[in-house]
């Protein structure tokens, strides 16, 4: 395999390993919270929100349509229906995350039955974040390893590997690393590393 090739699907995989994590996070902390054995920490949970729009939905998914998917049509035909399926399913996350964002307000609110509309808002959430990963990783990666010329295996690693943010001299993906450490830390153990 092609160093960027090898690149470009080691930092995609991590990148959905990372999503995957904070989503599981959300939905077992919820069920903690429910069953009463754990105080809700609302920063927490707006920190794993905001971590889900601002790094998987703004950098992850948009870099998807632009370069893996877009490269991938211009070279077969044979995943294009796959591809319309994965980027309206890109497109749906705003409002998925709306909802998940509406539902903690509400908790955090008090408004009665909350914790339960956030809970199944959640789960579907996961459901969904699940299927699209899964479905990325065994289905759309196999033909982009059939069908990708190494240019476009420079081009994919490059662009997902080049988040520079030039304020401060750091990658932005160091600045999710950070944050992400921060929700592992601050989420207690058993799930993170923080005081149980
Ligand atoms: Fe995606
Ligand atoms: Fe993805």
């Amino acid at each position: 395999m092609s160093d960027s090739k090898s690149q470009a699907i080691n930092i995609i995989r991590a990148e959905h390993r990372a999503l995957g994590a904070v989503i599981n996070n959300i939905k077992a902390m919820l069920q903690e919270v429910q069953a009463q054995r754990m105080a809700m920490d609302f920063r927490l949970f707006w920190a794993m929100v905001y971590y889900i729009a601002a790094f998987p939905d703004r950098l992850h998914h948009p870099k998807e349509d632009d370069w893996l998917f877009a490269r991938l049509k211009q070279r077969t035909p044979l995943a294009d229906e796959l591809i319309n399926t994965l980027h309206s399913q890109h497109q749906a996350e705003p409002a998925a995350l709306a909802g998940i964002r509406r539902d903690l307000g509400n908790f955090e609110a008090g408004v009665p039955g909350s914790l339960e509309a956030l809970q199944a808002t959640v789960a579907n959430y996961a459901d969904f974040t699940w299927t699209h990963l899964r479905t990325e990783e065994n289905e759309l990666l196999p033909l982009a390893e059939a069908h990708l010329l190494t240019s476009d295996w420079d081009a994919i690693a490059q662009a997902f590997a080049q988040n520079a943010d030039p304020l401060t001299g750091s990658t932005e993906s160091d600045v999710f690393d950070a944050l992400f450490h921060d929700i592992v830390k601050r989420t207690p153990a058993p799930l993170g590393w923080g005081a149980a």
